[in-house]
């Protein structure tokens, strides 16, 4: 089995589907807005894990592709207002939405993504007990993310943040969508509340890891090949794993690099590799690395929960690539 070619088929099944979810309309110019970032890219990790966790328990995968797509769109709705949040200008290699139609239309856009969310949610072919149940999670898992984002927030105005703090932080703002995608996935599939439950296991440790080395990804690449913004983090003072490590074990020189240069706006990218060089030589890297590397195995070990299967090893296989993954 080609694993990468299996996982591309899925992307494109997907994206034929989604897409008469986002007509052009009028007013024109609010559209545009709402297209710009779901048709202009996107891994579409989480529809994938929500096929995928459906064909995995030996469901149907075009049964999970309403939910995969109410999934994108919140996922997509949470971006556009965390880039103005984050005060991001990149992502998916193109302008952010608010730095190309404003402020205002990009809250629209993202008000419209979040309903159109739950338009999507009515495509489902499900019974209706089944569809309250997932309706009530995918409420539940907004509000976690609203709640993460937050505490993202008040984490820069804050000197020093727990690791654990960090771990409560990423699993509402991140780890929930990833959790709802396979346990929603698992349950359209028809699978027994073992699978279910061991698949939003899975989703949750996998989005750790993800965000863990998203984080990294914010020093370590650059703009063309992540298509977001390099060092945004450092610049808006982020409590990562990496800076929450480093701040509690750096020298004195290299607490004052950091004095100076993280959550400084108009830090240079000069001064955001020296930022970088700092966190190498406190093994901060390694060290979020090795956390990472723990939930993602964490993931993994969920997954034997279930049977072996084609589908299984493609989420393993995309448990991987959540953490060697280049963007
Ligand atoms: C970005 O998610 C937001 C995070 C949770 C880090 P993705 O890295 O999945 O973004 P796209 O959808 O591929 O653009
Ligand atoms: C984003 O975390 C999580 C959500 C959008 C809810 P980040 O702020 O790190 O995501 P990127 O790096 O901008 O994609
Ligand atoms: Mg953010
Ligand atoms: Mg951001
Ligand atoms: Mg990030």
């Amino acid at each position: 089995m080609d694993l990468t070619s299996e996982i591309t088929k899925r992307v494109t099944i997907f994206e034929s589907y989604w897409h008469h979810l986002l007509p052009a309309r009028d007013p024109q110019r609010l559209y545009e807005a709402v297209r710009h970032l779901p048709l202009g890219g996107g891994k579409r990790m989480r529809p994938v894990i929500a096929m995928l966790a459906c064909e995995s328990v030996f469901g149907e995968q075009r049964m999970a592709l309403p939910f995969g797509a109410a999934l994108e769109l919140m996922h997509n709705f949470t971006l556009v207002h965390d880039d103005i949040m984050d005060k991001s200008l990149v992502r998916r290699g193109l302008q952010t939405v608010h730095i190309k139609f404003g402020e205002s239309t990009a809250i629209l856009a993202g008000d419209l993504l979040f309903a159109k969310s739950f338009q999507a949610m009515h495509e489902l072919t499900i019974d209706p007990e089944m569809f309250k149940e997932l309706e009530v999670d995918l409420v539940q898992c907004v509000l976690d993310i609203c709640e993460g984002q937050e505490l993202d927030m008040d984490f820069e105005h804050r000197k020093i943040v727990s690791e654990k703090e960090y771990l409560h932080m990423i699993s509402k703002k991140t780890g929930v969508l990833f959790q709802l995608a396979a346990k929603g996935g698992g349950r359209i599939g028809g699978g027994s509340q073992d699978e279910v439950d061991a698949l939003a296991n899975f989703g949750m440790f996998l989005g750790l890891s993800f965000q863990i080395w998203d984080d990294y990804l914010d020093i370590s690449s650059n703009i063309e090949v992540l298509g977001k913004d390099i060092g945004n983090d450092i610049r808006n003072g982020k409590k990562t794993l990496i800076a929450v490590h480093c701040l509690s074990h750096s020298n004195a020189e290299q607490q004052a690099v950091l004095e100076a240069i993280f959550g400084n706006p108009k830090a240079s990218d000069q001064e955001i590799k020296s930022v970088l060089e700092v966190f190498k030589t406190s093994k901060s890297i390694e060290y979020a690395r090795s956390v990472a590397l723990h939930y993602n195995h964490e993931a993994k070990t969920n997954l034997e929960k279930i049977q072996p299967s084609a589908a299984r090893q493609l989420l393993l296989e995309l448990a991987n690539y959540a953490i060697f993954r280049e963007k």
